[in-house]
Formats: C-alpha cells, structure tokens, sequence
C-alpha cells in the first residue's frame, strides 16, 4: 500500500498483544467487548497528540502556574452504528464530558453499497474536534460516506479510528478525504469476495452485541 500523510497505523506491542485475542473466534462477547473499549483507549491517547492545548492558571500548594489544558466542550465522538458504539467508552475515558454523536450505516450484503439510516449529531459539533469511530475499514464505504455527512453538517476537524483495517478501505478514506487525519490500530491483508477483512475478526457488530 502506498503512503498516506494522512494515515497513522499504530505499531504497539501493547495493540498487538490485544488485537491477537481480538481476533480469536473463540474470545467471548464481554472479553471481546472490553478489548474495543482498551484498545480504542490506546488509540485515543496517541491520535491526541497534535491536538491544541489552552493556557489555564492553577494555583498549586504553593504557587501560581500556567499550564495547558484541552479545551472544554471540545471534543465529540460519533460511532458508525452498530460496532462503533463498542469503542465510545473507551474514547470517555479519556474525554468524559464528549459529547456523543450517531451515525446509522449499515453494507448492504451484495451490493456492499453503504446506506446512511439514522444521523443526530450534538449541538456545536462543527466547531468540535470529531473522534468518528468504527472498528472495521473494509471496502472504506461506510467510513467515507460517514465522512462526508459530518462535513454537510460543517464540522472541519475529524479524526477517523478504526481498529482493523484493509488496505482497500485506507486507500478509499485517504483519497476521499486527505484533510482527515485516519488512525489505524492494525493493517490487515485485504478483503475476500463478501467484503470480510483477512485475517481480521469477522463481524465485529455480532461479536460486540451477540446477534450471531
Ligand atoms: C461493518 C463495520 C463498518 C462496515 C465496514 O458494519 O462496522 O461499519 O461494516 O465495511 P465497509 O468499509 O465495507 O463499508 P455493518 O454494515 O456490518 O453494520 P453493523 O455495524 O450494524 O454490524
Ligand atoms: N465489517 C465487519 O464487521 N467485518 C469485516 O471483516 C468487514 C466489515
């Protein structure tokens, strides 16, 4: 795959280590459930550090001090309904007060074509800095058409996580969209001919939520 400036793929061992279990078809839905929530946690941190900081005064025990602060009410997050709903907590952990978007796609089937069926987005979002997130970029359909709807909606400054990813997907959000910066925790091999991504996890809605 070519590079990207646009495109961060995290090389963690502490990732690595949880995507590895991620993986295994035998991980239960409650083991499978926190490692989103712990691996989106490492993901956040690291996708934060270009972020821009304010200058506060703090009193210590001791004395006055200027410090840096990231701006309250600055963050949002949106989850690609269902699987991204698994990695909201984990970007609450970092930012508890975010608000929290939604954005409803689902592929369809055969054609693999996404369709957008819910969207409620928080007041002020454009002015925000926009964690959208899903756990799987397969094709990149349903990532870039997420996308688009958050920029009609006017928001500016989106970041994009997901965990597992083709290359397929990387390549379509990073040419769509070369003003968002796309956090990847693990680049996978590529798709097989129903759009599953190899090696990858299967259907991380299902594994999230059970529904299978
Ligand atoms: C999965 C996944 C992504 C999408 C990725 O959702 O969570 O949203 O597929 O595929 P793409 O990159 O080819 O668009 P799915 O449509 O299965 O819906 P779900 O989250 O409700 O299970
Ligand atoms: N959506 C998933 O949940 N898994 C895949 O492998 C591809 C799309």
């Amino acid at each position: 795959m070519e590079n990207y400036s646009n495109v961060f793929i995290f090389d963690h061992p502490l990732i690595k280590h949880k995507v590895s279990i991620l993986r295994d078809k035998n991980t239960g839905m409650k083991q499978f459930r926190e490692l989103v929530e712990e691996i989106t946690t490492v993901m956040t941190y690291e996708s934060m550090r270009d972020v821009e900081l304010e200058a506060v005064e703090v009193e210590t025990p001791l004395e006055k001090t200027v410090q840096w602060r990231v701006p309250e009410e600055s963050v949002a997050i949106v989850p690609i309904l269902r699987a991204g709903l698994g990695m909201v907590n984990g970007v609450h952990k970092v930012f508890p007060t975010a608000r929290v978007g939604h954005i409803g796609m689902y592929r369809d089937e055969q054609t693999l074509e996404p369709h957008e069926y819910y969207c409620k987005l928080p007041e002020g979002i454009r002015d925000k800095t926009v964690f959208l997130v899903d756990p799987m970029l397969a094709t990149g359909g349903s990532a870039c058409d997420a996308l688009a709807a958050l920029k009609k909606r006017g928001c500016k400054h989106i970041k994009f996580m997901a965990i597992i990813a083709a290359p397929e997907g990387v390549e379509a959000v990073a040419k769509a969209h070369p003003d968002v910066r796309v956090y990847i925790s693990t680049l996978d091999r590529c798709l097989n001919s129903s759009g599953y991504i190899l090696p990858g996890l299967g259907d991380a809605g299902d594994r999230l939520f059970g529904t299978k």
